[in-house]
């Protein structure tokens, strides 16, 4: 058996898809768009996912849906379905395959009521007929692999993922993503990472490990713990866009102790946010643009490290200006006020 440290060296498939490295963007509603997803795969991620994307709206070509599936042609693209019909979850793989995605990933995973509620995402691992059938919809209806995203299950008394799993590896998905939470914990809680080695045990697919990885220290706990092939980050990469990058140059050393990664700073980070702000405004517009960039410029404001008054001063400031003008602005006068931008 090869050994943990070993298997990170060795390039990783997802069907024929080889990925460049083993740590993934997750998914992420309003979070993973077209600009984030650029950005952290352009710092390094092995691969990066799109926003949950509803299968029907995406096979009748809503405008906004056809907008979050959108390809950059740096990076392969993978589209994440959601549904609960497999005659859509089948036309909305044909369309995203269509559109060029290279993956297309099922969500099992979403716990939001309005999900669920539909029956789909994670409350599809409560019915796994169903389950099944929606794999095969998609996998029948597609040539690029197909993989799954889930949870450990519904609740405590409920955790399906590895028989599911192993079903869904029998059905043809390539690869499986496990969060180490029950749908009904939501958020709450610590991600079970020694978990996910019980699916890692009962399938030959690769498996990634996710959930609360926000720190190069925790990486190595992650790998040994869960057995996983690799690991994907969510939250941990909001305001820190480098972060999937520098674990997997932090994997690829295989120095686990003493990484010290590079991260931008000063004039660097100062372009880099610049940068993904007009990005932002170009892909959505200004007028929706300069709304969701607010989220982000407040994630960077935050993991900057300030006190916790000069960061509300600044993210009032800067997140409550309307004129992009002003925004870029007061992001330059942010910067030179650290004495951080020299340009
Ligand atoms: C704001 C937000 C939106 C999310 N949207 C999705 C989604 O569209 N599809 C999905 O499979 N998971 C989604 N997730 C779950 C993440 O992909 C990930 O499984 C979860 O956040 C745990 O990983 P983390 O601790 O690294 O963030 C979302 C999470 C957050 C915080």
């Amino acid at each position: 058996m090869i050994s943990q440290s070993e298997r990170q060296h060795q390039p990783l498939y997802i069907g024929p898809l080889q990925v460049r490295n083993r740590v993934f963007l997750a998914p992420m509603s309003g979070i993973s768009d077209l600009p984030f997803r650029r950005l952290v795969y352009g710092l390094g991620a092995g691969l990066v996912v799109s926003e949950m994307i509803a299968s029907e709206q995406l096979a009748k070509q809503r405008p906004d849906v056809i907008l979050r599936s959108k390809k950059d042609d740096k990076s392969p693209l993978v589209i994440q379905l959601s549904g609960r019909e497999a005659h859509w979850m089948a036309e909305g793989a044909r369309m995203a395959q269509d559109v060029g995605a290279d993956v297309i990933d099922i969500n099992m995973g979403c716990p939001a009521k309005q999900v669920t509620r539909g029956l789909s995402g994670s409350a599809l691992m409560r019915d796994e007929k169903k389950a099944l059938e929606l794999i095969d919809a998609v996998v029948g209806a597609v040539k690029v692999p197909v993989t799954l995203k889930m949870r450990m299950g519904w609740d405590d008394n409920h955790l399906n993922a590895p028989s599911l799993s192993q079903k869904a590896e029998a059905a043809g998905i390539q690869m499986i993503t496990v969060h180490g939470r029950t749908r009904c914990q939501f958020f709450k809680g610590k991600a079970n990472w020694p978990f996910i080695a019980q699916i890692k045990r009962v399938v030959s697919i690769p498996v990634i490990a996710n959930g609360d990885i926000t720190d190069i220290g925790q990486i190595g706990d992650v790998l040994d713990q869960s057995r996983a092939d690799g690991i994907m980050i969510g939250r941990g990469a909001c305001g820190v866009p480098w972060f999937p990058g520098q674990a997997a140059d932090f994997l690829s050393d295989g120095s686990r102790n003493e990484a010290e990664p590079m991260q931008p700073e000063g004039a660097d980070l100062y372009q880099l946010i610049s940068r993904h702000y007009a990005e932002i405004l170009s892909h959505y517009g200004i007028e929706i643009g300069r709304r969701t960039a607010r989220k982000h410029l407040g994630w960077y404001l935050e993991k900057l490290g300030l006190g916790i008054d000069e960061t509300k001063h600044w993210r009032r400031k800067i997140c409550s200006e309307e004129s992009p003008v002003k925004v870029k602005e007061l992001l330059k006068e942010f910067f030179e006020r650290r004495r951080e931008l020299v340009a």
